[in-house]
């Protein structure tokens, strides 16, 4: 609580500049005015004083409509906009010519963006500056859906790091048209298909089980766990794995390590605010370093991901047409495949591979995060999530994909992380107007940055009871969708632009807890507890990295088990193995067996 006061008086504190900057500038603004009455009644002066007030007078009256202009509703980018809305969109005039940059500068953007659009009263759309960039902002379910689903929002805009990390070849930043439409059919049918999610399911309990297993030895050696970095590894592996097909043992020498260090060289980057997004002038400069920093990167991944591609293409050229037609490849032969109907050259496919990795990695790593604290914090939701996967799964066998949807009260529990504390508070990517369109009442004029505060939607007192509360009951009692139809919460987006990794995003995630929970019992470091302070980055972190302890929960470990019974080497990657319980012991059985 102490926290939470500390980040609203913290956001609160920022609004009143916001304010008084606008109503101090009002009066810089008309001491002129005055200054310049004054010189109007001494007029009769002649010469040299005449002609001075004269000057006086009409610097005034430039300075005047300088700050009106400046100061309009919106901001700046608001005043210099055509065509103009018939009604005005509320919203902050921020600082002169800088507009709100500074609520992007800090690392609670989406909590300013609330208290603005409460305390504007325009929680269904705020207008705001940054710069000369042109915002919309919507903290209400119906409005955001409107701009979600409108195809007039179904473009992005391209930062400068983006478009420097090539990513405007990419899905996620390509513009709306023919190359988008079929890089999300392609990748809907190969990576992000049903029959694909799940024919990954034995990849991801493997990577779920080397995780159990980091876990006990961080516990064993060093009497804590940090789960950051165990998490972020094990979901690079799973994209990498899906995407590249391939994996890495450790990310602290050769290609591991090469990889993790352009990660997350490439998170930075893409994080960062860069003011020549919003200032021309400035970004003649690049005196942030951004543009030398993205070139220098991109020219690494492209040696990186090229040999991942060459590797392939030999490894195609090996093997017999017959096997290549019954292989089920990885996205890079998908990529490949089409390349001979000229569809994609090799930077596009770089671009198109490398952004999966940076949409698919953190995005899982960091939700497991913040459920993992909230389990340490509500030791009673831990014991019936615990309860429940003792239950299904009983005593014998480790828990798998087939058992989540038996698994009500532990979805309900990553639905409920989602509401609190959602990844993309801000969605992440914002949208661009493509053409002038109407959101509600109001007129948008092309080329505005849409955006909509889903952080502040699902902590809004009118649309959740408690919202601060975490509950995962409530998704018992109503059964809330949360992929993108319904916008009370919707943690990946809506529309067409709707995250396409949402299904294999969620999938991990339940997973991972699952087995993570079926093993440990999570609990608070001997000193200190669990800090719940965020940073947004290009996602919503924990600003203190989770350190905890596990107690181990005398279940059976099938891996373990697994080397004691069966000397023989078992592909784990290959079938599911089945399990039978006999006489107390476990038997292992393998189609190959
Ligand atoms: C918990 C996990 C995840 C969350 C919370 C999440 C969230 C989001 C959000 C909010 C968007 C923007 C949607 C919009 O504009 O309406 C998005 C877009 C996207 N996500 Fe995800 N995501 C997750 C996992 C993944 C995974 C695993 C992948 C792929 C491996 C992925 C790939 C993408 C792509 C490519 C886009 C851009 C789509 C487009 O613009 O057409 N995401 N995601």
């Amino acid at each position: 609580m102490q926290h939470q006061s500390c980040i609203s008086s913290s956001v609160r504190s920022y609004i009143i500049d916001v304010r008084t900057s606008a109503s101090s500038l009002h009066q810089v603004s008309l001491s002129p005015l005055k200054m310049s009455t004054s010189a109007a009644i001494y007029s009769t002066i002649p010469s040299a004083s005449s002609v001075l007030s004269l000057e006086l007078f009409l610097c005034t009256i430039v300075f005047v409509s300088i700050f009106a202009f400046v100061l309009a509703p919106g901001g700046l980018a608001w005043s210099l906009s055509k065509p103009r809305s018939k009604t005005v969109i509320p919203g902050p005039t921020g600082f002169p010519i800088l507009g709100l940059v500074f609520a992007f500068t800090s690392s609670l953007t989406h909590r300013t963006l609330a208290e603005l659009s409460k305390a504007f009263n325009a929680r269904p759309l705020m207008a705001f500056s940054v710069g000369f960039t042109r915002f919309i902002i919507s903290s209400h379910p119906e409005t955001a859906k409107e701009i979600l689903s409108s195809s007039a929002f179904a473009d992005r805009p391209v930062k400068e790091s983006a478009y420097e990390l090539l990513f405007h070849r990419a899905m996620g930043f390509a513009p709306y048209g023919d190359y988008w439409r079929n890089l999300r059919r392609i990748s809907a049918t190969h990576l992000f298909s049903p029959k694909r999610v799940s024919g990954f399911g034995v990849f991801r309990e493997k990577i779920g089980l080397k995780m159990v297993d980091q876990v006990s030895s961080s516990m064993q050696h060093e009497g804590i766990v940090e789960v950051k970095k165990i998490l972020h590894f094990a979901s690079l592996n799973n994209v990498m794995m899906s995407v590249f097909g391939k994996s890495y043992d450790d990310f602290h020498v050769g290609d591991g390590y090469v990889l993790e260090k352009l990660v997350s060289e490439g998170y930075e980057l893409l994080g960062i605010f860069n003011w020549s997004d919003h200032f021309p002038v400035v970004s003649w400069f690049d005196f942030q370093g951004v543009r030398k920093r993205c070139r220098d990167l991109v020219s690494e991944v492209n040696v990186f991901v090229d040999k991942i591609i060459v590797e392939h293409r030999e490894k195609r050229s090996e093997n017999t047409r017959e096997e290549a037609e019954v292989s089920d490849g990885d996205f890079v032969d998908v990529l490949l495949d089409l390349e001979s109907e000229n569809k994609f050259n090799d930077a596009d496919m770089i671009a198109v591979l490398w952004e999966m990795i940076f949409r698919g990695t953190d995005t899982v790593a960091i939700l497991l995060e913040w459920i993992l604290a909230r389990m340490v914090l509500h030791q009673d939701i831990q014991s019936k999530a615990q309860s429940e996967i003792d239950n299904v799964v009983g005593h014998g066998r480790a828990v798998a994909d087939s058992d989540l949807p038996n698994l009500p009260y532990l979805q309900a529990i990553v639905k409920e992380t989602l509401r609190v504390h959602p990844p993309g508070p801000l969605l992440s990517w914002a949208r661009l107007a493509i053409h002038d369109t109407q959101v509600g009442a109001h007129m948008v004029p092309a080329g505005t940055t849409a955006m909509v505060n889903m952080w502040a939607i699902t902590h809004d007192e009118r649309v959740w009871s408690e919202p601060e509360m975490f509950k995962p009951e409530r998704f018992m009692e109503e059964d809330v969708a949360i992929m993108g139809s319904d916008l009370r919460l919707a943690p990946f987006g809506g529309g067409r632009r709707v995250c396409p990794g949402k299904v294999m995003g969620l999938a991990t995630v339940e997973l991972w807890l699952a087995q993570l929970l079926q093993n440990f019992k999570w609990v608070a470091p001997t000193s200190g507890s669990v800090d719940l302070s965020e940073c947004l980055k290009l996602s919503l972190e924990m600003k203190k990295p989770l350190v905890c302890k596990v107690e181990a929960r005398g279940r059976v470990c099938l891996r373990r088990w697994k080397h004691a019974f069966f000397p023989i080497k078992v592909d784990f990657t290959r079938e599911s193995p089945s399990l039978l319980e006999c006489k107390g012991v476990l038997v292992l059985l393998h189609k190959n067996f």
